[in-house]
């Protein structure tokens, strides 16, 4: 099942991204519509954090192309806001918490403009929205992992973008802040943006989620939660592997989880 759509702010045509011979993504093609709450799902290694660097144009594709707000990466990119994936971050860098949420109001194209007193403000309130403000000196490297995450997703609202994509937002982090986080990011939608998550709990899938990806090197599956969240689809995305995958959807619909409603 892949729904296209007019109008998309996110297209791969047919994508295929190689690392040493070896596909990690393999012809993906997909139109996703505006302002949606998008979730990636799929098996480790599966090319998800592969799709969202092929989107921010980290790594090169074989062949295809990927194309934001309809344009090529370079064009847009200060309209995206990309968190990736924690364990492939530097901590040691010698930052703190309010100089790397600051970072996000630098532009890409100029580097050395002035940081004002708005840009202060703006970098302080993203502190605040993620409950930093008694960390703001401290050193990233001395963050534990939920506070660090927290400080990228800070560093991304500060950036003021129209999209974001993050990769796995929520390993790591306790519940609480799990929720506060996505309630932020409901509001960041509510508001009109599109917010992309790669994600691993199957459990929350329909609460979180108004539109999903299944990968599995291949696009196994994109289009509404409702439609795409289904056991044969997520057989067909994780093969198997996990027998209580089969029950998952079953136990979802027995707890009454509703979809959310847009
Ligand atoms: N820089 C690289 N060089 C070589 N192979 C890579 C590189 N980065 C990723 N791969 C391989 O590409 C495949 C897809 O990796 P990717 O990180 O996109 O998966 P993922 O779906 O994000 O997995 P996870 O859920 O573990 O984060 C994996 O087999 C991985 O080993
Ligand atoms: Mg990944």
């Amino acid at each position: 099942m892949i729904k296209q759509v007019p109008d998309p702010v996110l297209e791969l045509h047919n994508l295929t991204v190689v690392y040493e011979s070896k596909p990690a993504l393999w012809n993906v093609d997909y139109t996703i519509p505006e302002n949606h709450l998008i979730g990636v799902v799929g098996p480790n290694g599966s090319g998800k954090s592969t799709m969202l660097k092929a989107l921010m144009g980290l790594v090169k594709p074989s062949s295809g192309y990927a194309h934001v707000y309809g344009k090529e990466i370079d064009e847009v990119r200060q309209r995206i806001a990309y968190v990736p994936q924690r364990n492939s971050v530097d901590w040691d860098f010698p930052v703190n918490v309010f100089d790397a949420v600051l970072m996000g109001r630098y532009k890409a194209n100029n580097l050395f403009r002035r940081v004002s007193k708005a840009d202060k403000e703006i970098a302080m309130e993203a502190i605040k929205k993620v409950q930093l403000e008694p960390f703001v000196k401290r050193q990233i490297s001395q963050l534990s992992g939920g506070q660090q995450q927290r400080v990228f997703i800070a560093r991304a609202l500060a950036q003021e973008a129209d999209m974001y994509l993050l990769d796995e937002p929520f390993a790591g982090v306790d519940a609480a802040t799990e929720n506060s986080i996505m309630s932020l990011l409901k509001e960041m939608n509510a508001n009109g943006k599109t917010i992309l998550v790669v994600h691993h709990d199957l459990q929350s899938v329909k609460d979180y989620f108004d539109w999903l990806l299944l990968m599995n090197t291949r696009l196994i599956a994109s289009g509404p939660t409702e439609e795409v969240f289904t056991e044969d689809m997520l057989q067909k995305t994780y093969g198997g592997k996990l027998n209580i995958l089969s029950r998952v959807v079953e136990i979802i619909e027995k707890q009454g989880h509703p979809i959310r409603e847009k």
